[in-house]
């Protein structure tokens, strides 16, 4: 796709919620990974939340097995609701769970076989058309937030693009990490422009220290690539090495994220998201900063 082709806008947001959750288990064995909170929100909710910022309406969940309580959180609660109104409680606490009926849809992704498998299951719903991917177990919090600077970018050079994040370089091994070529601003964001994506690279082969984190932009042609690719990293089926076969194709640039990321797939990335944003909550920073300073000194 020439840079100067239309840029068609990003209308539909897919969330991959299929995965199994086992470094949280057995806290994931009936409870989805997206379903966990951080404070009084569901990972899940983070991210419709940014989608929605982003201007993004249309939202399709790959569900699996034991999953369908992420979809109840965007479903109405009759008896809640009720219980809550005869009691004179506000609903307005519940307004982030409401979604315009048809904008939410759900595919099933039958086995667990990868990231990229998940989101060729969506490949009907997505169409012809470009749209973003979240991955909810990774948590960005910014201002403007991730998807909203992406989408802005996106509207100067269209194609493909991704989320970035500088990491120190002994962490590579864990993550999708870009070959950087030239960078470039345009408002309000500097791009760098992918010429390969690794997964998982070890240390000494990795082309920089730029990882791939959880948003995504991408163009449908993402989905032939993803049907007929083969297993990778882990024996699963990698949405990196799809997209890797895009470059040169297509416009592939990435967006260093200005902002924080937190990996809440990981135990410790979960319980800095946790303590970090209850810090930045005026109802609770002050109880909470206080109760740190004591379990700090008690040691
Ligand atoms: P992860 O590898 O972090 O998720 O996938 P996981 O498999 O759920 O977790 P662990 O490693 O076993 O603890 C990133 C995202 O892709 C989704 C996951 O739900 C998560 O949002 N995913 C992963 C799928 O939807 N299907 C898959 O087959 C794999």
């Amino acid at each position: 796709m020439p840079e100067h082709a239309p840029i068609k806008p990003i209308r539909t947001a897919v969330f991959p919620v299929a995965g199994m959750g086992t470094r949280f288990l057995p806290a994931t064995k009936a409870i989805p990974k997206e379903m966990l909170p951080i404070i009084d929100r569901p990972l899940i909710q983070y991210a419709v939340d940014e989608a929605r910022e982003a201007g993004i309406e249309q939202l399709v969940f790959v569900t699996g097995r034991g999953k369908t309580a992420i979809v109840e959180h965007f479903d109405h609660a009759f008896e809640l609701e009720a219980t809550m109104r005869n009691r004179s409680k506000t609903l307005e606490i519940l307004e982030p769970t409401r979604i315009e009926p048809g904008n939410l849809v759900t595919v099933r992704q039958q086995v667990p076989l990868g990231l990229g498998h998940a989101i060729w299951c969506a490949r009907a719903i997505v169409g012809n058309e470009p749209f973003a991917i979240f991955l909810p177990d990774e948590l960005m919090i910014g201002e403007p937030g991730c998807m909203r600077q992406m989408v802005d970018a996106y509207s100067h050079v269209g194609g493909n693009l991704i989320s970035v994040l500088e990491v120190p370089y002994d962490e590579v091994s864990s993550y999708g990490v870009i070959a950087p070529g030239a960078r470039r601003e345009v408002p309000g964001a500097t791009l760098t422009e992918v010429t390969g994506l690794v997964e998982k690279p070890k240390v000494d082969k990795a082309p920089s220290n730029l990882i791939v984190s959880g948003r995504y932009i991408l163009q449908p042609e993402v989905m032939n690539v993803l049907k007929t690719q083969e297993t990778g990293a882990g024996g699963e089926i990698q949405l990196t090495d799809a997209m890797a076969q895009m470059i040169g194709n297509q416009p592939f640039h990435a967006v260093t994220f200005a902002g924080k990321r937190y990996d809440c797939g990981s135990k410790v990335g979960f319980v800095e998201a946790t303590v970090a944003l209850a810090l930045a909550r005026p109802d609770m920073a002050d109880d909470v900063r206080a109760l740190l300073k004591r379990l700090l000194e008690a040691g």
